[in-house]
């Protein structure tokens, strides 16, 4: 092919593609198979591989991902992002309507008669965006951030199929339009379900997973997660139309997508039945919507009416309450934490709430149990808020069986029948057989594993689960005795995958003396308090002559931490563990580098990192800015001896710190200090 030809290939192929991306993803009306669409998109991103000086930043091979993007960049939005005022009920939405009147000069006792026309939109549960348009391509899409300025997650937005790359039909040639970026509940669902068979904690809703996906760095995962996004607000500087609802029917024609319910109602009573529709159909939509969003239609009567500092005066959020229902208390059934923590389950009769079958409800604690005097057989109300987990918030005391009796809270731990115990103020039942009760036992491992302690990645939770159902493993100690040979006949274990795991235990024998007083799990003695100790005791056999006095005089270490480090060490199965991994050849002294590196320079100066840094990380930087005697904090305050700034520094911090008057240094400042 010769290069004009090229040239025009890809051009058609691009434009053909996009045709069907907006087919599928806006239209939902995919023209052909998926395959097809496969084959389209391969040939397009093979001839741009031979001809690179073709590859358009526009092209549709784009949508695929690949591209990182190490630092979002801050960027000032042309016209500020606001948010909405929001209502509850009815008197809320008379107000409204009252003062709209009100301040477009109109007779207030004209209250539901007609005279000004509201547009009723569904109101989206995602993460904002603004998206900037010149000649018809995308230039930037930037996050709300803090109104006033946002982050640049162009390449991320580029993966989403709905929003166009390119624009059809008749647009102005400067503008911004705004909407809703969100992951449908069906892709939420199978993101978490796919977590849950890897044992991953699952994600808490679909607008955190939203908002959390256009955060990554990698666009190629972000392209993955099939985000979505609807518009609903269109800026610029002499636009020719005269409303809300002509401007949404235009930008349709665009190629953007908009949600097809919005509605014209000609009073409030039309957006009360809106409303009231949308509060019991919302559950039949492919996402979630958490209000109703009333706007004034006409742009004229929106001028008039202009905006406070925060929201505008011509439009308003109805927000829906939760919904409740009632069923059955079957059981209830005691799940025991990683830390010996008891949870309480209620198990329901299966019911419908918010578009879900629910079947269990957290209790929280005993007395909760308590409040609430649930019993077995009893008709619960059930809530659900924006989290997946619902709460059950009463009984229906009219519906209680004259037999039914208090509930009696366990007193054995329902995995190792260990006695249950309940310290004086606490919420929580504890199993205090750490070293043999399989869910803490398993826990232990997974925490020492983790990447601030050990950082053993090939070894993940649920390969914990199979070599602890194996017998292979019962504590830290055994890790380090795993042959290859003994992994090899389990399931699922490839001869990569075992050497990965062997290789990747071996490797954590490098791991410093305070990571690894973190990774042995002693109680209350997390990443900072373990640095502290590490740095001041220096040697594990001496922290382990140190008594309660000679401990409370390190930093970070009360009471309650001495007393957990001494009871740990007073233990002999921990002792005989920690003998073990000492002559696995752990680290439990601090080395002689970090001795000598080590040093006073930053001796009571407080200091805030902020941004990204070009020869450390953050959390190098933070351990340097330690080493060297300095403070870490996360706030700017008179007493911040200086803010350390790395590229893309937040704005707030930037202007706090210059109000109050402090330095902010650079990453090479910040080198010579201490070298
Ligand atoms: S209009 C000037 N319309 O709700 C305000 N917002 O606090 C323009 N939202 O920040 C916003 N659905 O992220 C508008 N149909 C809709 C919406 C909507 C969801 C979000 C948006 C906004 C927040 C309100």
């Amino acid at each position: 092919m010769d290069k004009e030809s090229a040239k025009n290939k890809i051009e058609q192929l691009s434009k053909l593609i996009e045709e069907h991306n907006y087919n599928y993803y806006v239209l939902d009306q995919p023209t052909i198979s998926d395959f097809e669409f496969d084959k389209l998109l391969e040939q397009l991103i093979l001839l741009e591989k031979e001809y690179p000086e073709f590859l358009s930043p526009l092209s549709p091979s784009q949508r695929v991902g690949g591209q990182i993007t190490k630092v979002f960049q801050s960027v000032k939005h042309q016209y500020p992002m606001l948010s909405l005022s929001n209502s509850y009920n009815d008197e809320d939405l008379i107000d409204f309507d009252r003062k709209v009147r009100e301040g477009l000069g109109m007779n207030e006792a004209d209250l539901f008669n007609e005279g000004i026309e509201y547009v009723c939109e569904l109101k989206f549960d995602g993460l904002s965006i603004g998206l900037t348009y010149e000649n018809g391509e995308l230039k930037k899409a930037v996050t709300r951030g803090d109104g006033v300025q946002g982050d640049d997650v162009t390449t991320n937005a580029k993966t989403i199929g709905s929003i166009p790359l390119k624009l059809k039909g008749n647009f102005p040639a400067n503008f911004e339009i705004r909407g809703e970026i969100f992951m449908p509940r069906k892709v939420f669902d199978e993101i978490n379900k796919e977590r849950e068979e890897l044992g991953e904690a699952p994600l808490a809703n679909p607008r955190n997973a939203a908002s959390g996906t256009m955060k990554m760095q990698d666009s190629k995962v972000v392209a993955e997660r099939n985000l979505d996004c609807i518009l609903y607000f269109l800026l610029g500087e002499k636009l020719p139309y005269k409303s809300h609802y002509q401007s949404l029917e235009e930008v349709k024609k665009w190629g953007f997508k908009v949600d097809k319910n919005y509605k014209l109602c000609y009073n409030i009573n039309d957006v009360f039945n809106f409303i009231n529709y949308w509060d019991k159909e919302r559950y039949n939509l492919p996402f979630d919507i958490d209000g109703i969003v009333i706007k004034v239609n006409s742009y004229k009567q929106q001028q008039q009416l202009g905006y406070t500092a925060k929201s505008p005066r011509w439009a308003i959020a109805y927000k829906f309450k939760a919904e409740q229902v009632s069923t059955v208390l079957d059981s209830i059934s005691y799940q025991v934490g990683r830390t010996g923590a008891i949870t309480p389950v209620a198990n329901l009769k299966p019911v419908q709430l918010a578009g879900t079958v629910v079947k269990r409800a957290s209790l929280h604690n005993a007395d909760i149990i308590e409040k609430l005097d649930v019993r077995i057989g009893d008709t619960v109300f059930v809530e659900k808020g924006g989290e997946i987990i619902p709460k059950i918030i009463g009984v229906d005391l009219n519906n209680r069986k004259p037999e039914s009796k208090t509930i009696e809270y366990i007193k054995t731990c329902p995995e190792c029948n260990a006695p249950l115990i309940r310290k004086e103020g606490e919420a929580l039942h504890y199993c205090l057989n750490e070293n043999n009760c399989p869910p803490q036992v398993k826990g232990k491992i997974e925490h020492f594993v983790g990447r601030k302690a050990m950082n053993i990645d090939s070894l993940g939770a649920e390969t914990i689960d199979q070599f602890y159902k194996a017998g292979l493993i019962k504590n830290i100690a055994d890790l380090y005795e795993l042959k290859k040979e003994q992994l090899l006949p389990l399931e699922r274990m490839a001869e990569k995958s075992a050497q990965n795991i062997i290789d990747g235990i071996n490797e954590s024998k490098k791991v410093p003396f305070e990571r690894v007083l973190f990774a042995i799990g002693i109680r209350h003695v997390g990443e900072t308090t373990a640095k502290k100790i590490a740095r001041k005791v220096k040697d594990i056999d001496l922290l382990i002559k140190n008594n309660k006095e000679e401990l409370i005089q390190i930093d970070e270490v009360g009471e309650t931490i001495a007393e957990s480090i001494l009871a740990f060490f007073n233990d002999e199965q921990n002792k005989n563990l920690i003998n073990k991994l000492k002559q696995a050849g752990l680290q439990f002294k601090v080395s002689e580098e970090q001795l000598s590196a080590a040093s006073n320079k930053l001796e009571g100066k407080t200091i805030v990192v902020s941004g990204v840094f070009n020869n450390h990380s953050r959390d190098q930087i933070k351990e340097l800015i330690e080493m060297h005697g300095g403070k870490n904090s996360s706030s700017i305050s008179k007493k911040t001896s200086f803010v350390l700034a790395g590229e893309n520094m937040g704005p707030e911090k930037h202007k706090k710190a210059e109000s109050l008057g402090v330095k902010i240094i650079t990453e090479e400042d910040f080198e010579k200090m201490i070298n």
